[in-house]
């Protein structure tokens, strides 16, 4: 490939197989109800206004296009439209949403720059644009044709997720990335055995205790963590020229000529301040003179180094009866064997308050038994948690949002939607399966193999071992007659 098309962005070598569970609707939707704010996708909000059958989702920067794809086989209702402009990565999306037989699904190799113009209408207008870990990644050009793209696509209501790299979180960090991306600039050749230099040279300076790192434990850890990067992950993370955190309050601003508001966090969690902050400090933060200082005055509390946001173009607010209907209406499933250990869960202020951490059994007790909706938890939990009171409807809410954040939980479809979506799914799964992984194939195979798997349960991709892909395709190849045992929990997910 030659460089003229890249604007900048690595791309000599493809990206990682990534899944990204923020992206789906049924996501976005929840974590906006729990933030207040009403999603796209509001009971009676007329569909068809625009000829369009059901919703319509838009991603900008797919790469392969697993969370497009898993969306596509479990949402027929959906339209999905994935953009990247690497023809390798669009192309291998296309070959896999034509073995699964996707017809809902348009995969397309662009620059955001054309679609920024589209003068061909290559684009309907959309209810959803979800980006992940691009809008940081890439030039300040493409960020201009990005927020124009979407001023000119996203429909009223519509919201946009957007991943970043945010400050000051990042702060301490950036120039480790600077050695990495300077080596890539400056050294002829792949830029994958440039980045190998610079981090073997970012290595030798730790380890021979140069000041950056001995002044700075945060710079010491980030660079720790690229022994085990993948070239892959090592260009595409590091290795752009446009390459850039940005503080939340910059790319709202940024944003605010697409008129976008920022309405709430794709991390469930963040959308509760008492989960991230002290009381002190979210008074310090809601002093703040606007909405996007305050969110960037929460970064300087938390120093997280990644913000997940949802901005809806003219938000409009739940009250507190429509919000209860919405959350009480949420389906959620366990994801792991019942009595699995926990993880451990670490918010910014430590362990969870023991009001919120004692529903965690009880929760994952009720959805052994099968799928239910928040509505229904709080209905058996009052009759069975003792000392339930006013005060504890808000404490399971918390408790969801940090199971899920663990991976323990997730958002379920409606049975009738499962149903509908487990032929395209399976479809997807055996045709992801066979381009990484034949049974009996050798270890290096695993190389290729994907994270996760399509589930027509959530509506996106659930972590799946390697044990129990090797059974699947095993089972799939007829090798295994009966769905062995390692197959229960990916049966029960709507895998297979
Ligand atoms: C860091 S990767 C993230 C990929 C994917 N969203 C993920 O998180 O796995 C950024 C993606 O944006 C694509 N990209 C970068 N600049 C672009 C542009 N100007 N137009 C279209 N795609 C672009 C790259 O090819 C790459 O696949």
């Amino acid at each position: 490939m030659t460089a003229d098309w890249t604007r900048g962005y690595a791309s000599d070598i493809d990206y990682t197989r990534g899944w990204y569970r923020e992206l789906s609707p049924l996501w976005l939707d929840t974590a906006l109800a729990l933030a207040g704010v009403a999603p796209p996708q509001e009971p009676g909000r007329g569909q068809g206004d625009d000829g369009a059958q059901g919703p319509v989702w838009l991603e900008l920067g797919c790469g392969h296009g697993l969370s497009a794809l898993a969306l596509a086989a479990a949402r027929p209702d959906v339209t999905v439209i994935a953009v990247d402009f690497n023809p390798t990565h669009i192309h291998g999306a296309q070959r896999l949403a034509r073995a699964a037989g996707l017809s809902n699904i348009r995969l397309m190799e662009a620059d955001f720059a054309e679609l920024a113009e589209d003068a061909a209408g290559l684009l309907p207008p959309v209810d959803y644009v979800a980006l992940h870990g691009v809008y940081t990644w890439v030039g300040e050009e493409s960020r201009g044709h990005i927020a124009r793209l979407i001023a000119r696509r996203l429909k009223p209501g519509g919201a946009a997720y957007l991943s970043y790299n945010c400050l000051p979180g990042w702060a301490a960090a950036m120039p480790v990335q600077f050695l990495l991306n300077a080596y890539g600039q400056a050294l002829p050749g792949p830029k994958a055995a440039a980045g190998d230099q610079a981090r073997d040279l970012l290595l030798h300076l730790l380890n021979q205790g140069a000041g950056y790192f001995t002044g700075n434990a945060a710079a010491s850890a980030r660079a720790d963590r690229l022994r085990g990067a993948t070239a892959p992950y090592l260009v595409h993370e590091y290795m752009h020229s446009g390459w850039r955190p940005a503080y939340h309050a910059q790319v709202a601003d940024d944003l605010a000529a697409a008129k976008l508001s920022y309405a709430g966090s794709a991390a469930w969690v963040e959308n509760f301040p008492d989960l991230m902050m002290t009381r002190t400090q979210q008074d310090m933060a809601a002093a703040a003179p606007t909405r996007a200082l305050a969110e960037t005055v929460k970064d300087y509390v938390t120093n997280q180094p990644l913000r997940r946001d949802i901005f809806v173009r003219g938000p409009l607010a739940l009250d507190a009866r429509q919000r209860v209907a919405r959350l009480g209406a949420l389906r959620l499933v366990a994801l792991g064997e019942p009595g699995a250990a926990l993880p451990d869960f670490t918010l910014p202020l430590g362990p969870p308050d023991p009001e919120v951490s004692r529903l965690f059994h009880p929760v994952l007790a009720v959805l052994a038994g099968g799928p239910a909706t928040l509505a229904d938890l709080v209905e058996h939990l009052a009759r069975t948690v003792a000392d339930w009171g006013p005060d504890s409807a808000g404490c399971l809410l918390r408790a969801v949002a940090i199971l899920v954040a663990g991976d323990v939980l997730a958002p379920c479809l409606a049975d009738a939607q499962i149903q509908a979506a487990l032929p395209g799914v399976r479809r997807l799964n055996q045709a992801l399966l066979a381009d990484s992984l034949v049974a009996g194939a050798p270890l290096d195979a695993e190389a290729r193999l994907p994270e996760r798997l399509a589930s027509a349960v959530t509506g996106g991709g659930v972590l799946a071992s390697v044990e129990e892909m090797r059974a699947l395709a095993a089972h799939w190849a007829g090798e295994v007659v009966m769905p062995p045992d390692a197959l229960s929990r990916l049966a029960r997910l709507g895998v297979v």
